[in-house]
């Protein structure tokens, strides 16, 4: 049966019809509102749908993650990066056939032109990865003047190909950068992750030598990122692709909005406090400050604007981070304060009662520390991962019918008053 909603405005009864989700809840479709003269309110967007969408669903409740229809843990299982960018890209897991091709064609594009590698130069060493990266990938779009019609469906699958296999040889680039060495080639008999360590790890003579547990837990990560449906970035690719920017700018504004920590770069701002913490001894104190209503500080790596039960990602990833610890030999002594962390998250009242648990985060930042990736290069690796996830919604955007994202206000400020005269005021 169809549902409706039905609202009162000065008396006037308006019939609000309700949108059937496959999956989830239901919406109330608003938009005949402007017609009577009010609009909704709702910053932060906690009540709001901005689109549909047949990507990716998440159940916050249950820790569900679904790709495509595919639950995230047996993607992280059985799958690869590449055969998920191919999945999100095109709605169905690929043939071996299929792969075969799509692995070529990423392959055949993850060189960078020798002339655009100069952008890195207007760098410093010590710049942040992030600007790098979130430059670098806007800059792509100078290359490919003829292949920016977003109303061609060829042209749009050209970038994401693009942007999917160039943007390891972005990242490492990244890092090469801040550590003034040379650029390693990508090489394309190298899988996708092992690749991108390569050329993080390995030198322009030197032959490749990447652990494939490593690789594996590298793949996973990517695998774990790759989506995430309407989360800031995500929506700001879709805004900013709204105003029918060109792909690569949509990309560099999703990468400006992944960089802040409350989204991509709490994985290194939970580096940063465990550092901070340093030692078993302290983590009452932090625990105590992040439960404090007047101290801004909160635990890096807990809690999730959808996820309140667990983040499914968090359970694969804290696997991986074991794997490559074991493989590793190591007993890094900030594993043991994240530990007790969450233990503790797990058992006071503050974080059961606000369902605050440990996120992919979390785990990430530990596991990119094992692997010898420094701390400003964490939110680069995710940026690598969800690209697959932010070129698919924008295509997704385009093929269907869109309107320019433009939200209204609730205007607080004054009325219409004069203007007076600097000596008047
Ligand atoms: N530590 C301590 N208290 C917290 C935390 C935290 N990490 N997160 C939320 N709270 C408290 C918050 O103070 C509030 O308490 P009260 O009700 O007493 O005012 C309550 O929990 C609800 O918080 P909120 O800010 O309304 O929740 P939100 O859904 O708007 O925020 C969040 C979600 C992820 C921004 C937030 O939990 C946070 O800042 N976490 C730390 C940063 C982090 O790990 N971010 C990565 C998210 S996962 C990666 C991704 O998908 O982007």
């Amino acid at each position: 049966m169809t549902q409706k909603v039905q609202i009162t405005i000065d008396g006037k009864t308006v019939d609000l019809p309700v949108l059937e989700a496959n999956e989830g809840l239901n919406v109330v479709d608003v938009r005949g509102l402007i017609g009577e003269g009010i609009f909704t309110y709702d910053p932060g967007f906690l009540s709001t749908a901005s689109c549909d969408s047949s990507v990716t669903y998440i159940d916050g409740d249950a820790g569900i993650l679904l790709y495509r229809g595919y639950p995230i843990e047996q993607l992280a299982a059985n799958s690869s990066h590449l055969e998920v960018c191919y999945l999100l890209l095109n709605g169905e897991l690929p043939t071996k056939s299929e792969l075969d091709d799509f692995e070529k064609e990423i392959r055949s594009r993850m060189d960078v032109d020798e002339h655009f590698q100069v952008i890195f130069d207007g760098f410093t060493e010590d710049s942040h990865p992030m600007s790098m990266i979130c430059a670098a990938v806007a800059g792509l779009a100078s290359l490919y003047h003829d292949g920016l019609d977003i109303y061609d469906a060829d042209h749009r699958r050209e970038a994401a190909l693009n942007l999917i296999a160039k943007i390891p040889t972005l990242a490492a680039m990244t890092y090469k950068k801040s550590l003034g060495e040379a650029f390693v080639k990508p090489d394309p008999s190298l899988n996708y992750a092992e690749n991108f360590l390569n050329m993080c790890f390995g030198t322009k003579n030197k032959a490749p030598n990447v652990s494939p547990t490593l690789a594996r837990a590298m793949d996973r990560i990517f695998i774990l990122h790759a989506d995430h449906e309407q989360n800031a970035s995500t929506s700001t690719v879709r805004l900013a692709g709204s105003t029918e920017a060109n792909p690569y700018a949509a990309m560099a504004a999703g990468i400006a909005a992944l960089w802040g920590p409350s989204h991509g770069g709490a994985n290194e701002a939970v580096l940063d406090m465990l550092n901070e913490i340093g030692d078993e001894s302290r983590i009452e104190e932090y625990v105590a400050k992040a439960k404090d209503p007047d101290d801004s500080f909160r635990l890096m790596g807990f809690g999730h604007r959808v996820y309140k039960n667990f983040d499914p990602r968090a359970t694969v990833m804290q696997e991986s981070c074991h794997a490559v610890l074991d493989e590793l030999g190591l007993k890094d002594p900030l594993l043991k304060v994240a530990k007790q962390l969450e233990t503790i998250a797990r058992e006071q009242d503050y974080f059961i009662q606000r369902r605050l648990y440990p996120n992919v985060d979390f785990y990430s930042g530990i596991t990119f520390k094992a692997i010898g990736i420094p701390v400003k290069m964490f939110t680069v690796l995710f940026t690598l991962g969800r690209m697959p996830g932010w070129i698919t919604h924008w295509n997704e955007m385009l093929s269907g019918g869109f309107k320019i994202g433009r939200p209204r206000q609730l205007y607080l400020g004054p009325s219409a008053r004069d203007y007076t005269d600097i000596n008047q005021r």
